[in-house]
């Protein structure tokens, strides 16, 4: 397992351009499902998530193939298989997207439920909703959902949750609309930019849909669908995640291949911040701009809230909390999508953030400085806050775990690296985490160990392994591996 030894304090200075957005992707991907042609696909960035659902993709009979300049060409050759198993689906949530494209083409579908996930809980109810309103057969057995339909025939369907709208799901009934009979209205559909690129590609497929990009859609149902290219959009939460970036180390950052409309509401909630941003459209009139992040001093606080789209994205809430942990004063984060997403939080507060959970809210307390530490990634988008924070915290930080980063930006580290970070991938054992985090020097040489597990005065490591612990609440028992061994095995 690889791991990120991080020398912070470098204000990150350069260019960098954004990848085609891996949200997008996956389901684009799968919908190659339902063409009667080969579907060639630009800017598909070469992540961990991508080449698991080429795998699982592999599986319903599609092969995928890697072309230059990150493009990805998908061809059915198979159109019998209609099983996506357990052990690729739990790896990565998105893929579910093959459920409605397999249902609507196919007829069956039988697709693992993906399971339990870091950021909370991940019902697919609304998902089978929509497609029993069209008219499939749905039941789960043995953690596998089997979808039937011998023909889809187009419904009013509601797709709104608790939590706001589903945007995977909102794909996955409209995939299915798209080969069914007659009309379906989807209202309450995500809004969001990657649910429109779906939709535009199954319309270059010669779907007809209607209402991209809003709450209402009308999809009229076509008979077959036919291979098609399409560049896939930038990636918003890359782009917001390279912007916080730069603030983060009060750095000079130019992002290029930004959809702006995309980011509308973290653009607005930087500024809030106090982070200046230049916005240079592309001279060519394309909708692709560059920006620049200037040098800020200081960073004010604020109070934010993650909504679906338009509004701030939880995809980018730790990477927010990471930055607001060094704004002068108090801010207040809550996500609405995800209510339980705050597993970073601990590992922040180990680099020194000061942070509380209240309920759906964090507080944060402002500080100046953060300090490297052993930090560990609990999901993907707390990997990368915990990325920016490292590069902004004093000294050397190690972060574990960062597979999760690998699932969804490609090469960050070479691409922060170019713009003057000093991040290392190293391999995940005890001599390659720094000297200065084993024991930092500070609790070494100012402390040693009481009952209450507070340390004070010279200890070393190995001295600590002898003190006597008189409340296993307070510590846990250290103890050697042959004092433990020995404790395990029955007396002779
Ligand atoms: C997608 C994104 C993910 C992002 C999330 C929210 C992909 C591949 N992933 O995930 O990065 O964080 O949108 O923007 O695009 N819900 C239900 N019932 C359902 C489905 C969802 O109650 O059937 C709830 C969820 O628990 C959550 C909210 O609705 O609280 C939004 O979830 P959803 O939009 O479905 O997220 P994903 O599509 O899985």
């Amino acid at each position: 397992m690889d791991m990120f030894v991080v020398r912070g304090g470098k204000p990150l200075k350069g260019q960098v351009r954004v990848s085609g957005a891996k949200n997008a992707a996956l389901p684009i991907m799968a919908a190659s499902l339902m063409a009667d042609g080969p579907i060639t696909l630009h800017d598909v960035p070469d992540l961990v998530d991508v080449r698991t659902l080429s795998q699982l993709l592999g599986t319903l009979g599609v092969i995928s193939e890697r072309q230059a300049d990150n493009a990805l060409r998908l061809e059915v050759i198979d159109d019998s298989p209609v099983v996506a198993d357990y052990e690729l689906v739990r790896r990565m949530r998105a893929s579910i997207c093959v459920l409605g494209p397999l249902l609507t083409r196919r007829g069956r579908a039988t697709v693992s439920l993906p399971g339990g996930c870091n950021i909370g809980d991940r019902p697919i109810d609304l998902h089978l909703k929509g497609l029993k309103a069209l008219g499939a057969d749905i039941r789960i057995e043995h953690g596998y959902v089997i979808a039937t339909a011998r023909k889809l025939k187009g419904a009013r369907v509601f797709l709104g949750g608790s939590f706001g709208s589903t945007v995977t799901g909102t794909c996955n009934v409209m995939a299915a609309a798209a080969l069914a009979d007659g009309v379906t209205t989807i209202e309450s559909a995500a809004c969001e930019p990657e649910v429109a690129d779906y939709g535009q590609l199954l319309n270059a497929m010669g779907a007809k849909i209607e209402g991209l990009g809003t709450p209402f859609l009308r999809i009229e149902g076509v008979e077959s669908l036919a291979g098609a290219e399409h560049h896939v959009i930038p990636d918003r939460i890359e782009a917001a995640t390279l912007l916080i970036a730069g603030a983060i180390t009060h750095g000079e950052v130019s992002v290029e291949n930004v959809c702006i409309d995309h980011l509308s509401a973290v653009l607005d909630k930087l500024n809030d911040v106090g982070v200046r941003i230049r916005i240079a459209e592309d001279p060519g009139g394309s909708d692709r701009s560059t920006l620049h992040v200037l040098p800020s001093e200081k960073l004010t606080p604020t109070e934010c809230s993650a909504l679906p789209y338009p509004g701030l994205p939880t995809d980018v809430q730790a990477q927010f909390m990471a930055l607001l942990s060094r704004a002068d004063g108090i801010s207040v984060v809550t996500d609405k999508v995800f209510p339980d997403r705050f597993m970073h939080v601990a590992e922040l507060v180990r680099l020194g953030a000061s942070i509380h959970r209240e309920g759906q809210s964090a507080i944060i307390n402002g500080t100046e400085k953060l300090h490297g530490a052993c930090v560990m990634a609990c999901d993907l988008r707390a990997s990368a806050a915990l990325v920016l924070a490292a590069m902004a915290a004093d000294g050397e930080s190690v972060i574990r775990r960062i597979y999760h980063l690998d699932r969804g930006y490609e090469q960050l580290e070479n691409r922060l690296n170019s713009l003057g970070a000093d991040i290392r991938r190293m391999n995940d054992c005890e001599e390659n985490v720094p000297v200065s985090l084993r024991l930092p020097q500070s609790i070494e040489n100012s402390s040693s160990l009481t009952t209450s597990g507070h340390v004070e005065g010279a200890a070393r490591l190995e001295d600590l392994r002898q003190i006597r612990v008189d409340s296993a609440e307070t510590l846990a028992p250290l103890q050697s591996p042959a004092a433990s061994k020995a404790k395990q095995e029955p007396a002779s």
